[in-house]
């Protein structure tokens, strides 16, 4: 079926030969590293360092062998025709474009769920172990349950018009459910724009008009730890802020989810919840709402799949901008399920008898490439964990692990540092015998975080893969693999098959050796972004106009003498806040927007567990006394725009801001003033130094 691939790497460089050699190096230290365990290299799909090598180097060099290897482990309805990878990735010779697989039509919630099911003998095999906030709230679901929950869901979605291309935007808690609509979307062609239940009815309001979605799914509510968030209420305020801005959606399936009555249990994927509220005050609209469990009741559980051709839409996922205005990154069928599927595969060394436990939410592409995609499509046994792991206890990680057995464990290093926090003796209380591979994802890990995790989590049993990637890459691209790559505490390591990094310098000119610079990628590949929804050139201009040939992560990165590469943090204005993305602008215009501020600068200051917190300065207008109530608005007000991940940890009061004669806000120095450091470097191009001894002398000296 493949015979045909090959690779036109369109007015681009392809990586020769020679450069490839020296990019991955023949030889990695013994010394300060970490390597996997022999039971691990035993069984593992990629079980040296050499064979790394030799594959990456095939991958570049044979794009077509490699992926057409992952490509044969699924159902193509049509085969492709073209190349299996076209591009074009440099601006000054044209429009920027990526094509996988070009001509092949496939579904992808059929190579999920269908396949699994009658293909591969996975009928009655668990594909989620749902644990929910309260402990003792659980249910298992099996492919073939997941299959039929999938397509009741999908004739749902087909009654109430949704078509292929439609946009559908899902506001749910962590249920089944999240994953039923996601792929009934996949499976009739109509793309689902996910956002997280966390984020505002106003942040909800601004993806479904970006994207123009035809209709919402959300719930009635959930718990977070102790914390009831009735999610209807928001949804309902979001699509009254739609029809306000003359964008009207006049259709929101409602799940039950906390007020569930006993008969609509029957059929359903979950249970009444434990800490059921059948009392929530739930607003229902006639006009508008429609209840999931009335609608599929009664509705078929089949549905024939929708074939979409490889390049055809599969999602948009909003992520932060520079500008403050999210990006609706979008991503395609085909190269993106042979991406997620390829990564899950070999980063965590799948193996059919694994429990893998993701904790992101799928509200962030993590949950979805490695919640959803990347697991399905391998066949794969995952818990979906509804809640906290601070709640009840700050042992409930380690409990769920032993309860399932969980051998591969995905967190961020947000939740590893808040954790540590509590020492080890939370987590000795827990066996853990069963993991084998622990991994990492959303922001830089501190070799302490790295030790503590691998030490007393794993017992130095289990190799930690620090995987760096981002929304717009769709899946790991810099990421140690468990048993082949020896780690070293705070490096992605090496880039995953198909991944061409390299470090730039400001004149963009491709840094040797050790160095650092910008962290920027040479040639596509299949789990890329394609595009900006509705907007190309913002894409082009966001990720390839800075230096042209080259797709920039906007990260700065360090490769040391052995050829590692360490990622040092953002260099745009963007912020990582417990692994969330936001951006400076986007929390400064939600700060501008109250009408006792003028002016508003936001930095980020290093914090100990949430890796960076926001640090505020707002100039008042004119004769407005700043006191606590103020404080208290611009937090809300912070809360309320975005969500609460962007509320201010502190407020200082900026009678003047550090700016450039030519009037530019001189972010550099509110960083230094933020972190109480005097060391200013050079300042001689501020007009006016006296604003900097002010606002030092005014710090914050606590969160607020
Ligand atoms: C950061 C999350 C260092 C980075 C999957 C990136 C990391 C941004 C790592 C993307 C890591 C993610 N080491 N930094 N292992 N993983 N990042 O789009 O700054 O939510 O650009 O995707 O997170 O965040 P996003």
């Amino acid at each position: 079926m493949f015979t045909e691939l090959g690779c036109r790497c369109h007015l681009n460089k392809p990586g020769d030969e020679q450069t490839l050699q020296k990019m991955i190096p023949d030889k990695v230290p013994n010394k300060d590293v970490f390597h996997g365990s022999d039971d691990l290299k035993n069984e593992a799909h990629i079980p040296s360092f050499e064979k790394y090598k030799e594959l990456y180097i095939n991958s570049i060099e044979n794009p077509d062998e490699f992926w057409g290897g992952v490509a044969r482990d699924f159902f193509w309805k049509t085969k492709h025709t073209g190349p299996f990878l076209d591009y074009n990735f440099d601006v000054t010779k044209g429009e920027i474009f990526i094509k996988c697989m070009e001509g092949a039509s496939t579904n992808i919630c059929y190579n999920l769920l269908d396949r699994n099911v009658h293909e591969k003998k996975l009928a009655d095999k668990i594909a989620f172990y749902w644990e929910g906030n309260e402990p003792g709230d659980e249910l298992t679901v099996t492919y073939r349950e997941l299959l039929q929950r999938v397509c009741q869901f999908a004739n749902v979605l087909k009654s109430q018009g949704v078509r292929k291309g439609d946009r559908v935007s899902i506001y749910m808690p962590m249920v089944v459910e999240l994953v039923v609509a996601m792929l009934a979307c996949v499976r009739i062609g109509a793309v689902h724009s996910i956002v997280f239940a966390g984020f505002s009815a106003e942040s909800l309001c601004e993806r479904i008009v970006d994207s123009q979605c035809s209709l919402l799914i959300t719930a009635d509510g959930f718990y977070r730890g102790d914390k009831l968030i009735n999610l209807k209420l928001l949804a309902d305020e979001a699509l009254q802020k739609c029809r306000d801005k003359g964008f009207p959606i006049e259709r929101c399936i409602m799940l039950k989810h906390l007020s569930k009555e006993p008969e609509e249990t029957v059929g359903s994927s979950s249970p009444p919840a434990k800490r059921s509220c059948p009392d929530l005050q739930v607003p229902w609209n006639p006009q508008v709402d429609l209840c999931w469990h009335t609608l599929i009741q009664g509705a078929s559980d089949e549905c024939e799949p929708e074939w979409c051709d490889s390049e055809d839409p599969l999602f948009i996922l909003y992520t932060s901008g520079s500008t403050g205005k999210p990006k609706g990154v979008l991503h395609t069928v085909s190269g993106y399920m042979l991406y997620t599927a390829a990564t899950f595969k070999l980063v965590f060394d799948y193996q059919p008898d694994d429990i893998y436990w993701c904790t992101a939410d799928i509200g962030w592409i993590t949950g979805h490439s490695y919640i959803t995609y990347g697991p399905l499509a391998n066949g794969a046994s995952s818990v979906l964990f509804e809640g906290l792991p601070t709640y009840p206890d700050v042992s409930r990680m380690w409990e769920i692990v032993d309860k399932y057995g969980v051998t591969k464990f995905y967190t961020a290093p947000t939740a590893i540092r808040l954790l540590m926090k509590f020492g080890s003796e939370p987590v000795q209380k827990y066996k853990r015998e069963s993991l084998k591979v622990l991994g990492t994802v959303g922001e830089p890990i501190n070799p302490e975080a790295w030790q503590w995790y691998y030490n007393v989590v794993g017992e130095k049993r289990c190799p930690v893969v620090d995987t760096f990637w981002q929304t717009e890459t769709g899946g790991h691209v810099l990421t140690p693999l468990p048993a082949a790559t020896p780690m070293k505490p705070g490096s992605a390591t090496f880039p995953f098959f198909g991944v061409v990094p390299a470090i730039l310098n400001e004149s963009g000119e491709e840094l040797e050796g050790p160095s650092e610079g910008y962290l920027v990628f040479k040639q596509p590949w299949p789990g890329v972004m394609r595009t900006v929804y509705g907007n190309h050139q913002r894409f082009e201009t966001t990720y390839f106009k800075k230096f042209p040939g080259y797709y920039v992560t906007g990260d700065g990165c360090r490769r040391d003498k052995d050829g590692y590469y360490w990622i040092t943090g953002r260099i745009d204005d963007m912020l990582n806040v417990s692994g969330h993305l936001l951006s400076t602008a986007e929390v400064e215009s939600a700060l501008v927007e109250h009408k006792f501020v003028a002016e508003a600068a936001v930095v980020g200051r290093p914090h100990p567990v949430k890796g960076e917190s926001l640090y505020c300065f707002v100039t008042l207008t004119d004769g407005v006394v700043y006191n606590n109530k103020l404080e208290a608005e611009l937090k809300k007000q912070v809360r309320e725009k975005i969500g609460a991940i962007a509320t201010p940890d502190y407020i200082q009061n900026a009678p003047g801001l550090p700016k450039t004669r030519s009037g530019k806000i001189m972010r550099r120095v509110l960083r230094k003033i933020a972190c109480n450091d005097k060391d200013m470097g050079d300042i001689t191009t501020l007009a006016d130094s006296s604003v900097v001894d002010h606002l030092f002398q005014n710090r914050c000296c606590t969160a607020v």
